[in-house]
């Protein structure tokens, strides 16, 4: 059953939380006129997006489209449910919720989580004081330290071990008083045929937390070849393995003074990395990557780098997490080990230093993507070659904003040129090929077509929309267009303004616009954030090209016709001739623009 709570109640909650008080608890806010705004906690930006209306008690992410009151804001913010977001905002105001209030249900999941975190915890004491205290653990602790691990590690990592036997920790446990039914849903016992047995026996035990470090379920490890090699806690709403990381407690604070994780793939890479000083790492618990990991690295991190083992599964785990990463932002790189060693042993044998050289040297997550295809083409033939551009450029093709797209097909061009792949053409122009026909076909002279692909207006939207969103695109439009190639006189006084400001040293954010812009300028912003950015156009900088092109052809039959004219009044022929020179260096103009495109030469 849903818990109701009285209107009033919840009204009286609400107005003892302002809203701007409440979520700048966790979100630097500042004021501009009415609004405040901060960068959003829901995904990963450096410029603010987020703004929060005190007036009406609302927040709302133009980046993210998150928004809501300040119990939403609670319940996202804190991963809670609607009751749990009302008790703790009712806490935070010392208005105390009438017994007869409190959800029955709610309080007794509440103690049964409670219990279950006390029994997982100490599981963790018994595994780790066999390990460390005991007889039966002197073979798992010689197996350790020869593992390379010290005392002090094993005890910062609560390391233990489940003794060679089928119920210890049953008894154990049964004697201070969980039940059959507790230790069964922990995922400590099975029930076998005849009585319940212990599931984790004769092996090395890993702790596994959550993000605040409570114990939540436990991976076992065989001392030899024997199989599985790992066993995992059975899969619980609180031992959700998608939903961890392992040693993501002790890493977060790290990973977010960084700005950087490391991501690897075994538990003990990670525990050698964070025993050698390498603290910002955590690794998927076994399984690949998942959307709720990432969720968990969003607010924390930008880099990403990828440690994984380069066998072939660890390429394909590579491939997933870098296909799974691509809708956020961030900068993903992959690290290659020298001679196929893992983490683990790379570090024991070379330390810190030789590790965090590699990590700056990590690869682009592309140019692995491209290493990868490369081994499995054939380029020296035409067909070889063909089909491993189509490869990557499919890759390419998976990026969602023509920014990145245009950036990756420049790597692209580096990459081919420092292998020495030659394409004969521009790289730019085959992609658009390659979208349009989902293949490539070689041409010796490719002539871009600026007119007939997309209407002017469309162009002008699409560009002044990512304009408006990325400094390094409106960079680019003031670089390579004039405020007149617009045909819109707002976007024209927009851009004005905005080049205003950027030569003032300011840096592009929506707080500044709203400051800069007029009223009807500021709804036309309004209008161009909201722009579909799927919308599937062909290239920011082709879309510039051809803004400025038919603005060219514009200017070009002004004064082609003003110079008609002149022809024909007398007394007229220095004033036609002036035209006729504003038409040469028109075309000349359109020349340099066609060059331009074809040679890619389109960065600032
Ligand atoms: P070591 O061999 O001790 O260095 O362990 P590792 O962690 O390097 O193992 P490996 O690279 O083989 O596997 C990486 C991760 O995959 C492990 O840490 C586990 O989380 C998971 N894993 C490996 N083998 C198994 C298995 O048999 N069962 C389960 N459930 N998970 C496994
Ligand atoms: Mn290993």
């Amino acid at each position: 059953m849903a818990r109701y709570f009285e209107e009033e109640l919840i009204e009286q909650i609400r107005n003892a939380n302002d809203i701007v008080s409440v979520i700048s608890e966790h979100v630097t806010l500042k004021k501009k006129g009415k609004t405040y705004w901060g960068c959003c906690p829901f995904h990963n930006e450096k410029t603010p997006s987020f703004s929060v209306n005190e007036e009406r008690g609302l927040f709302h992410c133009f980046g993210c489209k998150a928004g809501g009151n300040v119990f939403t804001f609670v319940q996202k913010y804190e991963n809670l449910t609607f009751p749990e977001a009302v008790e703790k905002l009712a806490k935070r105001a010392n208005i105390t919720i009438p017994e007869e209030e409190r959800d029955p249900k709610a309080i007794a999941r509440e103690k049964h989580k409670e219990r279950m975190y006390e029994i997982n915890d100490l599981a963790a004491v018994f595994f780790h004081n066999c390990l460390t205290k005991t007889n039966m653990g002197k073979g798992a602790l010689s197996y350790l330290l020869k593992r390379g691990l010290t005392m002090e590690n094993i005890h910062h990592f609560r390391l233990g071990y489940a003794p060679d036997n089928w119920s210890k920790l049953y008894d154990a446990f049964k004697k201070r008083g969980y039940t059959d039914q507790e230790l069964v849903e922990a995922g400590l016992i099975r029930k076998g045929k005849k009585s319940y047995y212990d599931y984790f026996r004769n092996r090395v035990m890993f702790p596994i937390a959550d993000g605040r470090g409570r114990v939540v379920g436990f991976g076992g490890r065989v001392m030899d070849d024997s199989t599985p090699k790992y066993l995992n806690s059975s899969e619980t709403k609180m031992f959700d393995k998608g939903h961890l990381l392992f040693a993501f407690d002790k890493a977060h604070r790290r990973i977010r003074e960084l700005g950087q994780v490391i991501l690897m793939e075994g538990y003990m890479d990670v525990i050698t990395a964070h025993c050698n000083q390498i603290t910002n790492v955590v690794a998927s618990l076994g399984t690949a990557l998942t959307t709720h990991q990432i969720h968990l690295l969003q607010r924390q991190a930008k880099d990403v780098v990828l440690a994984y083992d380069m066998d072939n599964a660890g390429r394909m785990a590579v491939k997933r997490a870098i296909d799974l990463l691509r809708p956020f932002d961030f900068t993903v790189r992959v690290m290659v080990l020298p001679d196929g060693k893992d983490p683990d042993e790379f570090i024991r044998k070379n330390g810190e230093e030789a590790f965090l050289t590699i990590v700056k040297k990590a690869q682009s997550a592309f140019a692995f993507l491209f290493t990868d295809a490369l081994a499995r083409h054939d380029v020296t033939e035409a067909s070889g070659k063909i089909t491993f551009l189509e490869e990557m450029f499919s890759i390419v093709a998976k990026e969602t904003t023509s920014m990145k797209r245009h950036a990756l097909l420049e790597e692209l061009e580096s990459l081919l040129r420092s292998q020495g792949i030659d394409i004969r053409g521009n790289i730019a122009i085959y992609f658009e090929e390659f979208l349009e026909n989902k293949k490539i076909e070689f041409v010796d002279e490719p002539e871009p077509d600026v007119t007939t692909i997309r209407n002017r207006e469309t162009a002008e939207d699409t560009v002044m929309a990512y304009a408006l969103q990325d400094e390094k695109a409106l960079r680019a439009v003031l670089h390579f267009l004039e405020y007149q190639d617009f045909t819109s006189t707002l976007y024209q006084s927009m851009l004005e303004k905005l080049n205003t400001a950027l030569s003032e040293g300011q840096s592009l954010s929506i707080p500044l616009m709203e400051e800069i812009f007029s009223e009807e300028e500021r709804q036309e912003m309004e209008a161009l954030l909201v722009l579909d950015r799927e919308d599937r156009h062909r290239g920011f900088y082709i879309d510039i090209m051809r803004i400025r092109i038919q603005s060219l052809n514009h200017q070009y039959e002004i004064h082609s016709k003003r110079a008609d004219q002149y022809a024909h009044e007398a007394n007229s022929t220095e004033k036609m001739f002036a035209e006729l020179q504003i038409c040469e260096q028109i075309k000349k103009q359109k020349q340099q623009c066609l060059q331009e495109m074809r040679e890619g030469e389109y960065s600032e």
